[in-house]
């Protein structure tokens, strides 16, 4: 197979304000920063994987504006293919309102734009792709019956199935049981939970096993600097976090789950491709911004 990665999800530019702290409701406060850079769930995940050398394409849009220009240029310089990137005339580029504080926390408010566009038939005219791609990665941000048709243009291509469910929404019960693994951070998997009736575990490492009563055959959960619960048929295991000092948290689970998604395809087991998304994430939490923090093999790998 030729592509190592096809990422389906959306493409954002951030307009990111280093804040002292988040404002209240009715507050304002002043930015110490104010960056523009690109960014997007699936646009982040493509360019951590091309990273580390992953043969990566995305399918997407971005709107017939400059914001999308700079993605897709951005997009380019890393080695993803975006023949499939389609631009959208009808809608503006997606673009994510980002608070980061001195913390290193972030908030984030995502104005779709054309990821509210990306269709079936998108993923339709992609099949050729998607036949040459070991594993088909997918990030919410993008319409549900995209999502859809994405999870069975994988299967029908025999490529691997990787969800990340984030943000979260609800999926037909075939699309959950096809994820392998299904990618979600603590307080998304706190939802998925509730939301299908399924008793939280006591401990956040229990999530994981968990979630295989909602269907999917293996799953990890995220759990920041503390690393992350991996399940998968057979195995069970916490993977601790590797040791950073964080500044701006923006994408570090998108770096996650696009490194999973290569390792998983690479042929490594589910406990091993976390252990080498903890290193990529910690990287990426050490400097600013999504995409401009994320590592190259080299620097993850010693
Ligand atoms: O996960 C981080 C991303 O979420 C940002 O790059 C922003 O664009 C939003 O999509
Ligand atoms: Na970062």
């Amino acid at each position: 197979r030729e592509l190592d990665v096809v990422v389906v999800g959306s493409l954002n530019v951030d307009l990111t304000a280093g804040v002292h702290r988040h404002p209240r409701q009715g507050e304002t406060v002043r930015a110490t920063a104010l960056t523009t850079g690109p960014g997007g769930k699936g646009a982040n995940q493509a360019v951590a994987a091309a990273r580390l050398g992953a043969r990566t394409a995305l399918i997407g849009r971005v709107g017939a504006d400059a914001h999308g220009q700079d993605l897709l240029a951005a997009l380019g310089a890393d080695g993803v293919e975006t023949a499939r990137t389609l631009r959208d005339e009808s809608a503006a580029t997606g673009t994510a309102l980002i608070n980061v504080a001195e913390t290193g926390e972030n908030s984030i408010v995502v104005a779709a734009g054309a990821n509210a566009h990306v269709s079936p038939d998108d993923l339709a005219a992609a099949r050729p792709l998607i036949d040459s791609a070991r594993v088909v990665s997918v990030v919410l941000e993008v319409p549900v019956d995209a999502v859809c048709a994405a999870a069975r243009a994988a299967r029908d291509a025999g490529a691997r199935l990787a969800l990340n469910l984030s943000p979260v929404v609800d999926l037909p019960a075939e699309v959950l049981a096809a994820a392998d693994p299904l990618i979600v951070n603590e307080h998304e998997a706190r939802e998925v939970l509730q939301r299908n009736g399924v008793q939280l575990p006591g401990e956040e490492v229990g999530y994981a096993e968990a979630l295989r009563q909602v269907g999917a055959r293996s799953v990890v959960v995220t759990l920041g600097p503390r690393g992350a619960a991996v399940t998968e048929p057979g195995h069970a295991e916490h993977v601790p976090g590797a040791p950073a000092d964080a500044v701006d948290t923006t994408g570090a689970g998108d770096a996650f789950a696009a490194t999973v998604a290569w390792r998983v395809g690479q042929g490594d087991a589910l406990a091993e491709a976390a252990r080498w998304a903890t290193r990529v994430a910690a990287r990426s939490v050490q400097q600013p911004g999504a995409q401009p923090s994320y590592p190259k093999l080299a620097d993850v790998v010693s």
